[in-house]
């Protein structure tokens, strides 16, 4: 069965760069009108420009830091005013970084925790009444280091296990209200976010990839795109029945392989 978002709003943030872009561009390529939030204004343009061409409906691009009450609120406001609706919230703006007990200071601390969590929980709570108006659904988007046991990136891995454990609970709070709530969890993406935090060269980063994939049974790291068709599967009436699940993309990633090679990246 395909996948079809034709008259339906789909709020994505995170979407001016690798896995959020992905997604943005495939539930427009589907048939939905979207909202993209981000912080850098020109590759948000650029992402939001090429979801309007897509299949000519509507792309709305917020810039917004969602690690700020005002960014959500804005978020959500501004969504609200241009479409009147919304039915699909995917929470996928995320930060990282390398870090220890020893290493990370509190200031690494509160950014991680103000974006990875606080600002979910907050832009959650803002939209979630649309979201009861439609029967409308949530993905998060966490990542295998919420579950996985390592050391290298730790304000992070305790981020996604919050993550983790707020697509439960809430799952459970608005089944009755016919909302679902799912996680897709990924490994290995490529994108900027490891160059973020490492300073990776291309080519560095490249070794890296390599590295990881040696860790990956399947053998290959995921693309942007290969976990955005899993964002889309769990958002669409494909999984009518589907809530409170944690779907991992990652080729079935050895966690303790990967562990090694973060463990390396921690400066
Ligand atoms: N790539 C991986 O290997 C991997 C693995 C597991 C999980 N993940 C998760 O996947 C999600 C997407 O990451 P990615 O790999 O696609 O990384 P990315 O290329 O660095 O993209 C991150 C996105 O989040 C946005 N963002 C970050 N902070 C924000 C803020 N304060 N306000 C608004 N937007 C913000 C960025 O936009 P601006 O720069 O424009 O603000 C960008 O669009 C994250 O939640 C990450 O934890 C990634």
């Amino acid at each position: 069965m395909d996948v079809d978002f034709s008259g339906k709003v789909v709020l994505v943030t995170g979407a001016s760069a690798g896995i959020g872009e992905a997604a943005a561009l495939l539930f427009a390529q589907y048939g939905a009108s979207v909202a993209l939030v981000g912080r850098n204004e020109k590759n948000l343009l650029s992402v939001t420009k090429r979801c309007e061409q897509s299949k000519g409906n509507p792309a709305l691009a917020i810039v917004a830091d969602l690690g700020t009450d005002a960014g959500c609120e804005e978020t959500a406001r501004r969504t609200k005013e241009r479409f009147g609706r919304l039915d699909v919230l995917v929470n996928n703006a995320g930060v990282t970084a390398r870090s220890t007990l020893q290493t990370a200071d509190m200031q690494t601390f509160d950014t991680v925790f103000a974006i990875d969590v606080r600002g979910v929980y907050n832009l959650t709570r803002l939209l979630v009444p649309e979201l009861i108006k439609t029967k409308g659904n949530i993905v998060n988007v966490s990542s295998i280091s919420g579950s996985m046991v390592a050391v290298g990136s730790l304000p992070y891995s305790m981020a996604k296990a919050a993550l983790d454990h707020f697509t439960r609970v809430i799952s459970l709070e608005l089944a009755p209200l016919g909302v679902r709530v799912n996680t897709v969890s990924p490994g290995v993406t490529i994108s900027k976010i490891v160059q973020r935090v490492t300073n990776f060269t291309d080519e560095q980063y490249n070794e890296f990839l390599n590295e990881a994939a040696g860790a990956i049974p399947m053998g290959e790291v995921c693309t942007g795109e290969d976990v955005a068709k899993m964002i889309l599967h769990l958002a669409s009436d494909n999984s009518r029945l589907v809530t409170g699940v944690i779907v991992q993309v990652d080729g079935a990633l050895q966690y303790a392989k990967l562990g090694n090679l973060m463990k390396k990246q921690v400066k």
